[in-house]
């Protein structure tokens, strides 16, 4: 959601930026800009994609100078236009801002701007940014910024240039992600990792109000009483090719080729001769024996995740789970008690929602354990334990790598709570955690369906509606299917828990209509069986995924995808993996951008 780049150096910055904002593209946006300081600051703008605002700049024959800031927008305040495209300037041209996030009280500002004589090109609360800093403008940016913070309220990542201070740009984030990249003879500022991975492995994070002075040859960062701040240097672990797509049409293909490796590289480090070893939270088996409840936070998939947390841990370590939407948990005045842990699973670690919802546990004193994806993230950094998931980059909007690895670490959670509270004997252990080992493999045999799930997908792309049905474990994967096929195909999906799709929502399938149902749970097979049976009664076309030897619902069912035998416990693994391919030949067969679906934002920094 939004996406920034600056560049300070001895190059031109308008392709360094142009380049930078293409690796942020998968953040989703629908207008681009540059400002370019060379003589003077030259900005240009437009509304679609990064390829119009290259053409614009060819058009203008280049835009000249070795320091710009750059953004590609997704519309909050005002719709896709030209001139609510970033970077704003102010009225008299002197300041350039590009901004990710929302000034709340941008609407007062704006009033006492206008008492002021400042005119407004645009809707956008990021103007109203530029003005202001035009009009504390004392000569000194960083003065000027410490000003502007005071006065604006909300969420923000803001570079800045001003046309009398050709050498330098200044820099803050409050809630929303900004990082500092650091090259020799040159600096950046990018709001992920792939923007600066050409130039630089070396980055700072930034907390909330530190503030930036990028200089071709330094970085400076201040605190608001502008007392320096020695910032440690982080270093990308991965190299560029993993932000590429190798030779793959889409990211999201690829990334769904990933989970093998995704998936042991989140496990296998934390299975010590067969012992589950998570060494990196600090909960002693006292602790973990104290626990009194579990509160799973998240959204999206993600919270799909939490859903087959909920099952496994209760199951194993028969500890009470609620699992909460971020963004209702935190306006719904939670009941938590002292010996709670508030679990947060987020794979970017920015996600505005969450976030918020992390901090209201925190306030509330309670024990916070993430789960994330985006090493340093704000998620990873304000919570008290971090797992991170080794799932690498995750650059398709939407997830599969990401959903995966979070699933994996649920059922490392549910099984060393379950192992410490005595509720999981030593073999039982011993064969749970073989079987886990064995997933990758699994995957790797179901990632061969591709050709299955491309004829599958091409006789129902053009289907109206679709249903998804499954019950336990597996219904938490019916949502998460669900979920893939109408964010990037947009075909309307719901997913039900088989019990209850009877209770009225049977009364809209009819003749030919898409019913999956997944029946990978031996306990519920014959439940699940019954309702197949339901559906196909009123007509429903019915795809049933079952584990290998499960043939019975061949039967009733139109077609069935087999899956690995594995315990039901791990069955969450498998049966997304078809779901995603299904997902994914749907969307190309329909012509969707399939990385880039519409309305939809990769890391979701607004609430
Ligand atoms: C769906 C998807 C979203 C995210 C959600 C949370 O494919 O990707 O639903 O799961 O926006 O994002 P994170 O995990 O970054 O907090």
């Amino acid at each position: 959601m939004c996406g920034i780049v600056g560049y300070i150096g001895q190059n031109e910055a308008a392709p360094i930026l142009i380049k930078g904002l293409k690796k942020l593209e998968y953040r989703g946006y629908d207008s681009a800009g540059i400002a370019v300081f060379g003589d003077g600051i030259h900005v240009v703008k437009t509304k679609g994609r990064l390829a119009d605002l290259d053409q614009k700049v060819q058009q203008q024959g280049g835009v000249k100078g070795m320091v710009g800031i750059g953004h590609t927008r997704w519309a909050t305040h005002g719709a896709p236009s030209d001139v609510n495209s970033h970077p704003h300037t102010s009225m008299n041209g002197r300041i350039s801002v590009v901004h990710n996030g929302i000034i709340e009280n941008y609407l007062q500002l704006k009033a006492e701007l206008e008492e002021k004589g400042y005119v407004f090109a645009s809707e956008t609360d990021t103007e109203v940014v530029a003005q202001l800093f035009d009009s504390c403008y004392n000569g000194d940016m960083v003065d000027t910024l410490i000003q502007v913070i005071g006065k604006i309220r909300g969420s923000y990542a803001l570079g800045i240039l001003c046309n009398e201070k050709p050498d330098e740009i200044v820099a803050v984030r409050k809630d929303s992600p900004m990082l500092v990249g650091l090259g020799k003879g040159e600096n950046f500022i990018a709001s992920d990792i792939p923007a600066l991975l050409e130039y630089t492995k070396d980055y700072y994070l930034l907390n909330d109000n530190e503030i930036v002075v990028l200089k071709k040859d330094s970085v400076t960062i201040l605190d608001m009483d502008k007392n320096e701040i020695q910032k440690e240097i982080y270093n990308v672990t991965w190299d560029i090719s993993a932000a590429e797509k190798g030779g793959y049409d889409y990211f999201m293909m690829k990334e769904i080729m990933e989970q093998p490796k995704a998936f042991q590289a989140t496990i296998s480090p934390r299975i010590v001769d067969g012992d589950i070893q998570l060494d990196q939270i600090q909960y002693t088996n006292e602790d973990i024996q104290n626990i009194n409840r579990i509160h799973i936070i998240a959204c999206g998939s993600a919270w799909h995740a939490a859903i087959v947390g909920k099952y496994v841990i209760e199951g194993y370590a028969r500890i009470p789970v609620e699992v909460d939407l971020a963004s209702e948990f935190r306006y719904r005045n939670p009941i938590l008690n002292q010996n709670d842990v508030c679990i947060v699973i987020s794979q970017s670690g920015e996600t505005a929602d969450t976030l918020a919802a992390l901090r209201e546990a925190k306030r509330q004193g309670i024990r916070i354990l993430s789960i994330v994806n985006v090493v340093g993230s704000s998620i990873a950094r304000e919570s008290d334990d971090v797992l991170y998931t080794w799932a690498g980059p995750e650059i398709a909007v939407a997830t599969t790598k990401g959903y995966s690895t979070q699933v994996a670490l649920m059922y490392l959670l549910a099984l060393k709570f379950g192992q410490v509270r005595g509720h999981i004997s030593k073999e039982d252990m011993q064969m749970l955690v073989k079987e886990l080992q064995q997933i990758p493999d699994c995957i790797e045999k179901l990632l061969s369906l591709q050709d299955e799930m491309k004829a599958l997908a091409k006789a129902h792309a053009h289907a109206n509606d679709v249903f998804v049905i499954g019950r336990g474990i597996d219904y938490a994967v019916a949502m998460e299917g669900s979920l893939k096929l109408k964010e990037i195909s947009y075909i309307h999906s719901e997913a039900y828990a088989a019990g209850e799709l009877k209770h009225g929502t049977i009364s809209l399938i009819e003749e030919g209509t898409l019913v999956i149902a997944i029946a990978t749970q031996d306990q519920l097979y014959e439940k699940l069986v019954s309702n197949v049976k339901e559906v196909k009664a009123r007509g429903a076309y019915v795809v049933a995924l079952a584990k290998e030897g499960n043939t019975e619902i061949a039967e009733v069912a139109d077609k069935v995808i087999y899956i690995p035998h594995v315990h039901d416990t791990f069955t969450a693994s498998l049966n997304v993996i078809p779901m995603q391919i299904f997902a994914y030949y749907v969307a190309v067969e329909r012509g969707c951008d399939v990385d880039m679906p519409r309305n939809l934002a990769k890391s979701v920094t607004v609430e």
